[in-house]
């Protein structure tokens, strides 16, 4: 056990996080928001540390096997924190040391994840596959609609049913029961779907007999899953490919397992580099994992020079070209990326088309980026951006994680002070972003620190 985890520690069930809360209260208030004093050139070099969409996905995959499980290159972030909190209200003790997470996993786990949760940290969710395989009863409340649309869960379940389970839902939550064991399975997805990929896959893992699923996401997290269910002894083949094939097995073993790097946290640098006429090196991330992101911005006249699978270095003269964009699942460009492709298209010269095709309130925060003086319009699930060679700053609100780094990266390239307030939807999802936007030379600012989430690392 490396020295620097503390003593797991088990908690009474209850709210115990502290974490930075909504502009609404007034102590808040000035917490909440970060202060962009105006225009700035991004310079450097930023290291990116693992996805919270792997490692929320991990830390959910650990309940699979009894005994301690390690997670290296965690991110420190609020999201992380809650899950921990998820784990634990699960029965498990959850420990942090400087960049990891160490899960000690009770033979006997307590089967609910709750409301109070849930509508915190969507992905809460993904226990539902691990809880349901190996307590046999797993209640998870329905995490609803968010920010960026709505959220279903049809695929989920649907694919549970087919491995055998019961599955109800009762005053908000989802409820499902297995008998012995579930049952490999044919499962067919509608859609890609990440988070139903995800849970299917956990449950799979010890199930009884083969399960395949066709259409499955093909995330570089899920193949970061994969690894980590496969050290801890499952059967998968097929990983980043659209169809997995898991033979189910009796039980599995706690691992120690590195968090794959954040393509999108990386994907925001690299947009925030050519939108600011920058020359920012990403490292900790395989360009791979970005293509088709990098290659719009080559397209937009960018200069993109990979190192192998360590990272890579984006540097732009001038102002940038406009492009199209569509978002699709991976390998195309990520929806994550979609705040930063308008904000770059807002400042590009001439039109580009935008396109939504994952999630339908993805674009709830345009109206923040034409309070920024964004020219856009949208209609439906396409937004037409017709570039300035400016923004204005302004006063605009984060409506989730990614629209809330974009508007800070967008403005970047506004003349005067931009305040972006809600900014604790960023901390969800960037670990240290101001102090690595000032790293950079970008003339930001937290009016003080936001409330420390209730971990050590
Ligand atoms: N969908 C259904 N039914 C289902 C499952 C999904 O209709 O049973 C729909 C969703 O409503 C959505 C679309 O399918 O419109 C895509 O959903 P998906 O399941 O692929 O996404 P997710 O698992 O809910 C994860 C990430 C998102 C990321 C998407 C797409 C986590 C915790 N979240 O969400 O990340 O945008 O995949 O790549 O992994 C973020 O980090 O800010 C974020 C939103």
């Amino acid at each position: 056990m490396p020295s620097s985890l503390r003593a797991p520690t088990r908690r009474p069930p209850g709210p115990s996080l502290t974490l930075a809360g909504p502009a609404a209260d007034p102590t808040m208030a000035d917490v909440d928001v970060i202060r962009v004093a105006g225009a700035a050139r991004l310079a450097g070099e930023v290291a990116v540390v693992g996805a919270k969409n792997s490692a929320l996905k991990l830390m959910a995959a650990a309940l699979l096997a009894p005994g301690r499980t390690v997670l290296t290159n965690v991110p420190r972030i609020t999201d992380i924190a809650i899950m921990a909190e998820v784990l634990r209200r699960i029965g498990c003790g959850v420990a942090f040391g400087p960049g990891e997470v160490a899960v000690d996993v009770p033979e006997a786990l307590a089967a609910e994840a709750d409301y109070d949760l849930v509508r915190r940290l969507r992905a809460s969710i993904c226990v539902l596959g691990p809880l349901l395989a190996r307590r046999g009863l797993a209640r998870v409340a329905h995490p609803g609609g968010d920010a960026i649309g709505s959220r279903g869960l049809d695929m989920h379940i649907a694919g549970l049913e087919a491995m055998g389970a019961r599955v109800s839902g009762a005053h908000g939550f989802v409820i499902a029961e297995r008998g012995h064991r579930l049952r490999g399975a044919k499962i067919r997805l509608d859609f890609p779907s990440v988070g139903a990929t995800e849970n299917l896959l956990m449950a799979a893992v010890l199930a009884d007999g083969e399960t395949v699923i066709d259409n499955a996401a093909r995330e570089p997290e899920i193949v970061d899953l994969c690894a980590m269910l496969t050290g801890m002894g499952a059967a998968i083949a097929g990983a980043g490919g659209s169809t997995l094939h898991v033979t189910g097995v009796e039980g599995l073993r706690p691992v120690r397992h590195a968090t794959v790097g954040d393509r999108i946290v990386a994907g925001t640098w690299a947009f925030g580099a050519v939108m600011t006429y920058g020359d920012v090196t990403v490292t900790g991330v395989d360009p791979q994992c970005l293509a088709v992101a990098l290659d719009k911005l080559v397209d937009a006249g960018a200069m993109v020079e990979t190192r192998g699978a360590a990272g890579f270095r984006v540097r732009m003269d001038g102002r940038p070209r406009a492009v199209d964009v569509a978002t699709l699942p991976y390998p195309g460009f990520a929806t994550d990326l979609l705040p930063m492709a308008i904000g770059l298209a807002a400042v590009a010269e001439g039109a580009s088309l935008i396109t939504e095709n994952i999630f339908d309130g993805r674009f709830m925060f345009i109206n923040e980026m034409a309070r920024l003086g964004a020219a856009v319009r949208t209609d439906g699930h396409h937004a037409v951006v017709r570039g300035l060679p400016a923004l204005s700053g302004a006063p605009v609100r984060a409506t989730d994680i990614r629209a809330g780094a974009g508007l800070v990266i967008a403005a970047l390239t506004a003349e005067g002070e931009t305040t972006v307030s809600h900014a604790h939807h960023i901390d969800r999802g960037y670990p240290d972003f101001v102090a690595q936007l000032r790293h950079l030379g970008a003339p930001v600012s937290r009016a003080a620190a936001p409330a420390e989430p209730s971990f050590g690392f």
